[in-house]
């Protein structure tokens, strides 16, 4: 009995974004850190695998579902992302309760049946917690790691570790922590207020030795950007959260051996952005 061919020959390093928590802004950070891992000039997927509740094509401002072409099916893009979701596939009528078997088939059919051709990143944003979704995934594609949202309070950080140790036991490496909705500057005064507390993420990355990727601040801006479809790095491009996701992506692309240009000027990034957004 030989090895069964990878499912996804053409993509070369798979990330999981999760979370043991929900509502934590995993799609967010997903949606984002595609946005800026293809700004420079990597070439990205975006797999949206919450069969619950999928939010990336709308936090993606797509609104057609993919095409298709001899039996598979065409990833939609946005931004410069292939993109994919549960949402795009499943009838409105989709079943309350997942079985494991189902989910299993589901995924499957998001790898062997989606045409994701070459790819440097295939990011994949997570249901939250350690469920079928997780455990089905990490025996499916070999995954390059697992990055984990958190925000800094204790309830968070109490489920973080509960969700990277499930990842550490079937054995994918943890890529690091990022801590989202990690304060919030006033507008007005510029005054700090760390909303849910701070720095949590940072603290259980060191203790479990895994990297700190960064903080992403609570801002309106960001929440706009999913609500509108137009992802802040790609909206406010110069904006200091832009520049936070974008940091964390030239992290994590250093960390996976650099596939990606890095270093790209952010004249040379805005004139990348086809349609520059104002979302001021
Ligand atoms: N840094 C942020 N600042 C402001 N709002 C944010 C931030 N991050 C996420 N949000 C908002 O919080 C809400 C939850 O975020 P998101 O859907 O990304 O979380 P999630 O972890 O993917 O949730 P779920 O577990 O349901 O999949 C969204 O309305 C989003 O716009
Ligand atoms: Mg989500």
């Amino acid at each position: 009995m030989g090895a069964s061919p990878p499912l996804i020959p053409g993509v070369r390093h798979v990330i999981a974004v999760g979370s043991g928590k929900g509502g934590v802004g995993k799609s967010t950070v997903a949606a984002n850190l595609a946005c800026a891992l293809a700004l420079t000039g990597a070439k990205v997927g975006l797999l949206d695998a919450d069969l619950y509740g999928p939010n990336i094509p709308m936090m993606m401002g797509s609104t057609t579902g993919p095409e298709q072409k001899d039996g598979k099916i065409v990833p939609v893009e946005s931004y410069e992302v292939k993109l994919i979701s549960m949402a795009f596939l499943v009838p409105e009528e989709a079943p309350l309760v997942w079985r494991g078997p189902m989910v299993h088939q589901y995924l499957q059919a998001f790898f062997r049946d989606v045409l994701w051709g070459e790819l440097d990143y295939l990011l994949i944003d997570l249901p939250p917690g350690t469920g079928d979704v997780q455990l089905s995934l990490s025996q499916m594609v070999p995954l390059a790691g697992a990055v984990t949202v958190t925000t800094p309070q204790e309830v968070s950080l109490y489920d973080v570790r509960k969700g990277m140790a499930m990842f550490q036991k079937v054995n994918v490496p943890l890529l690091g922590i990022i801590e989202n909705m990690s304060f919030f500057l006033c507008g007005h005064c510029g005054e700090r207020t760390d909303i849910f507390s701070h720095g949590g993420g940072e603290r259980a990355a060191t203790k479990l030795g895994v990297p700190f990727l960064g903080s992403i601040s609570i801002d309106p801006a960001i929440r706009e950007g999913g609500d509108s479809g137009h992802p802040i790095v790609i909206a406010n491009p110069t904006s200091p959260q832009a520049a936070a996701f974008r940091d964390i992506a030239q992290k994590l692309i250093d960390q996976l051996g650099g596939t990606g240009k890095g270093g790209a000027s952010i004249d040379s990034l805005l004139k990348k952005l086809k349609q520059p957004f104002t979302n001021q």
